[in-house]
């Protein structure tokens, strides 16, 4: 299998000064999740209903080594700002035991289809939702699957997600979690003031619970543990994002992950248009402040903060896609897959529903609800948008993935940056400058496929002010939970 060729819209090329100002414009939706405007960008790659089941399993012939991501829907109630698939929490109880079935069933289908054995895992991730919110059992039962249709080197960390109220009350499934194997567990404490916590619908975080959740955590065994704040919440005070990072030291895990909320495609779309990228700019700069004077440490313009000298604080699954575009199989409702020639989504990530899922597995067949064969330049762009989450493109790497050096393949965007003093070149990398932090999303955007560039100019172009978005996007909202 190859790339798929390029399409007319990804040959032309764009000015460099016009693509940055255009993300710069669009700081809400010119970010890691990629792509962006899937509907209209991505069209001359979508691969037709009855090819993809072919296609889908010849993806993964010859990648021998990849990360894996098993998604799970449920959540004891759904938060307003989430932007994740996450089925009607009351189906929970209903759902649940199908689901994991339908869930070992596919692995089971790619054990055949691609010989899954043969395939030695990079890292492996349990996300959600919560998956803590499903039964120990279950949990088990994905484990063991993982297991048995992958190698799963013992030094790959199995990482999970759990909110801070099921860690605090249910110390048994920690230990448990810990007894499968799992060696990495990420909580979601997102903000501490109460005022904001009702206002964004998340009702179920009592603050109480993430002293006891951390001690829990603790005491099952686990010794890297992530806490995830959130910025960027329309009204969010300087002091609020301070008074967060604080709480989230106190709780003294090893690592902590500054999420900039993404409003596009969430129950509070609306209210994108009030926050500044200046407001946040601000904020992510004064809590990476707070976080290095504890000694928690990252590059300029990552998110997860470590206090563990050479280790990123990421999950083993994700640090690899990040620096070495590792491809990685995606299973369950709505998850994402990337290998090296096609992106796809599994049914679910546009309705959030679990009957076309479960009528495809059912059936035998993989649930691939929309296949894309990548060009080059839309496999470029994606494997560099990823990349931007620690804040840099590994050279090698890109190297290795594409054939060509970058600074060949985007010779004119590299030169403007540089000439703009927003990266600069290490030996291994091109990496952000402070001003390139402030510009992210400028930045990003010059490596993005040209018809990723064209959507981003066109929009930019009616677009009200420098600094708010006019228009909610619609067309690619299902596709949007950025890292998945
Ligand atoms: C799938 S959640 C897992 C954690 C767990 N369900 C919880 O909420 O505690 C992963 C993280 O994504 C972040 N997140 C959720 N919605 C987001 C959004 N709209 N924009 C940015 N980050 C978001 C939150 O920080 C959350 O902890
Ligand atoms: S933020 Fe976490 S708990 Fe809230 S709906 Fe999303 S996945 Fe569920």
């Amino acid at each position: 299998m190859n790339f798929h060729p390029t399409s007319p819209a990804d040959q032309a090329h764009h000015a460099p000064a016009d693509v940055f100002a255009a993300g710069l414009k669009l700081h809400h939706i010119a970010n890691t999740a990629y792509p962006i405007g899937h509907t209209s960008t991505m069209r001359p790659y979508r691969v037709p209903n009855a090819q993809a089941q072919a296609l889908g399993a010849a993806a993964w012939q010859g990648c021998d080594r990849l990360g894996l991501y098993v998604h799970i829907p449920f959540c004891e109630k759904r938060c307003g700002y989430c932007e994740y698939c996450v089925v009607d929490p009351a189906t929970l109880e209903r759902d649940e035991d199908l689901y994991f079935d339908l869930l070992v069933r596919e692995f089971e289908l790619y054990r055949q289809a691609v010989d899954t054995p043969a395939k030695t895992l990079v890292g492996f991730d349990i996300g959600g939702g919560t998956p803590t919110a499903a039964k120990t059992a279950n949990l088990g039962r994905v484990v063991a699957a993982a297991r048995r249709c992958f190698q799963l080197p013992e030094q790959v960390a199995i990482s999970i997600e759990t909110t801070p109220k099921i860690a605090a009350l249910e110390p048994e499934k920690m230990r448990a979690l810990y007894a499968m194997g799992i060696r990495r567990i990420s909580m979601g404490v997102q903000t501490v003031s109460p005022r904001l916590l009702q206002s964004i619908g998340r009702t179920t975080g009592l603050l109480a619970h993430n002293q006891q959740a951390a001690e829990n955590i603790r005491q099952a065994g686990f010794k890297r543990f992530n806490v995830d704040v959130m910025y960027g919440f329309a009204g969010q005070s300087l002091g609020s994002v301070e008074a967060t990072i604080q709480h989230a030291i106190g709780l003294a895990p090893e690592y902590i992950t500054l999420y900039r909320m993404r409003y596009k495609g969430t129950g509070l779309a609306a209210q994108a248009e009030r926050v500044t990228l200046n407001e946040v700019l601000v904020q992510y700069e004064r809590a990476a402040e707070i976080l290095h004077a504890a000694g928690y440490q990252a590059t300029p313009g990552k998110n997860t903060f470590s206090r563990l000298p050479s280790d990123p604080g990421t999950s083993h699954y994700l640090t690899q896609r990040v620096i070495h575009g590792t491809p990685y199989l995606g299973l369950g409702l709505g998850a994402q897959s990337l290998s090296e020639f096609t992106l796809a989504y599994n049914a679910g990530a546009a309705d959030k529903r679990l009957e076309h899922y479960c009528r495809m597995v059912t059936a035998g067949r993989l649930p691939l609800q929309d296949l894309y064969h990548l060009s080059l330049p839309a496999a470029m762009g994606k494997m560099i948008s990823v990349s931007f989450y620690f804040g840099e493109i590994n050279l090698e790497s890109f190297e290795r993935k594409f054939g060509v050096p970058l600074v060949r393949a985007f010779s004119a965007e590299v030169d403007f940056l540089l000439n703009q003093g927003l990266v600069e070149s290490t030996p291994t990398t091109l990496r952000l400058t402070k001003a390139g932090v402030r510009a992210s999303n400028g930045v990003m955007a010059l490596f993005y496929a040209a018809a990723v560039k064209a959507y981003l100019l066109e929009k930019a172009s009616n677009h009200r002010n420098t600094d708010g978005v006019q228009k909610r996007a619609t067309d690619d909202s299902a596709h949007s939970a950025s890292l998945r």
